[in-house]
């Protein structure tokens, strides 16, 4: 069984919102960003233009706050490396959206139509593929074959859990084993990629694993409230379409803790259910959805996120106990609540 009853660092704060957490490391943050826009130099306007409209459109800027956390958290000196690796691995992350919204035929990314509506698939799919060759053309420069060699061994891992993915959708028998091992590859290895990365610029591979541990049950649990919120969110805060998940037929951990729920209690409601998830149909998808959300399995999934949390939470103990990580330890207890 997990402990999820981890009691909170007696230095941590009670709380603190996501400005709070970035202004920690503001000045940091703030060049990081603009490594985002500038480190963009397509000679073809297409890309350029394509590339721009995503990365202007936004976004919480996540995955590179966690590695200037890190960073800093390993060795609290200024690292124009540890800000330039961030950029790299929002620029990874924005390349994994463009291609999620041509696979998931989404329509609306970060309050803006995605660039598969504002272009077109093939579009969207070639400068996706444009901005995973710029990051390595970047990472190239960092002359760290082990930072290449984690990077690589990640980006293979993404892109094999968006497979993974794609093989299960319309597979109503789907385990929770097997969504584990999708969100794994397909969003929790970037974590672990942001957080490993600056254990090894800082030198400091002795956190390697609890970097990893970290990464990893922070992403899952991410990941975990992403798919409820597709059941349960509001479209405008998010800023992307919700129910999607559904009329795609994915078997999200709400679909299928919901079908074994069912299963002993409601045999028309898990009939309905598996339909759904097998075709994809959903003209009824409002009465799809309330299933969903009555049979219990949203505040499973809630549990099994706050477990992932405590998990995360866990792993920063053996790690420098400092105002940096009481940045990461807050920014578990956002996303597990929601607020992020
Ligand atoms: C979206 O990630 C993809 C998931 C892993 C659920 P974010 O919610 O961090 O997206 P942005 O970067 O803020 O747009
Ligand atoms: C996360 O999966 C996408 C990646 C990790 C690339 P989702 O399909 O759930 O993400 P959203 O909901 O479109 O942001
Ligand atoms: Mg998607
Ligand atoms: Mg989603």
């Amino acid at each position: 069984m997990t402990d999820t009853s981890l009691s909170r660092p007696s230095t941590a704060p009670t709380s603190l919102s996501y400005a709070d957490i970035q202004s920690i490391v503001a000045d940091d943050f703030e060049i990081m960003d603009k490594q985002v826009f500038g480190s963009l130099n397509s000679k073809v306007q297409l890309v350029m233009s394509v590339s721009q409209h995503v990365i202007n459109a936004g976004g919480k800027r996540m995955r590179p706050l966690i590695t200037l956390l890190c960073a800093r958290m390993l060795n609290d000196a200024p690292s124009k490396e540890a800000m330039h690796l961030a950029a790299i691995t929002e620029m990874l992350h924005t390349a994994t959206l463009v291609h999620d919204d041509v696979i998931d035929e989404s329509g609306q990314r970060r309050g803006k139509p995605t660039a598969n509506a504002t272009w077109d698939n093939a579009t969207a799919v070639l400068v996706g593929d444009y901005l995973i060759a710029r990051a390595f053309n970047l990472l190239v420069g960092f002359q760290s074959l082990p930072l290449l060699q984690l990077f690589s061994d990640g980006t293979c891992d993404i892109a094999e859990g968006e497979v993974l993915q794609l093989q299960h959708q319309h597979n109503p028998s789907a385990t929770e084993a097997d969504y584990l091992a999708i969100i794994d590859g397909k969003t929790s290895r970037l974590f672990m990629m942001a957080t490993q990365g600056a254990a090894i610029l800082q030198n400091k591979t002795e956190h390697l694993q609890a970097l990893a541990d970290f990464g990893q049950h922070f992403g899952n649990a991410f990941q975990i409230i992403d798919d409820v919120l597709d059941y349960s969110g509001d479209s405008e805060v998010m800023g992307k379409n919700l129910g999607d998940d559904l009329a795609e037929g994915k078997p999200t951990l709400p679909t299928i803790q919901a079908l074994a729920l069912l299963k002993d209690n409601d045999k028309a409601g898990f009939d309905k259910l598996r339909i759904a998830v097998q075709t994809g149909k959903t003209d009824n998808a409002e009465a799809l959805i309330a299933l969903v959300r009555e049979s219990g399995a949203l505040e499973y999934c809630r549990k099994r996120a706050l477990e992932e949390t405590a998990l995360a939470q866990q792993a920063l103990e053996t790690l420098p106990d400092n105002r940096y990580r009481q940045g990461l330890y807050q920014l578990t207890e956002l996303a597990s609540a929601r607020l992020v």
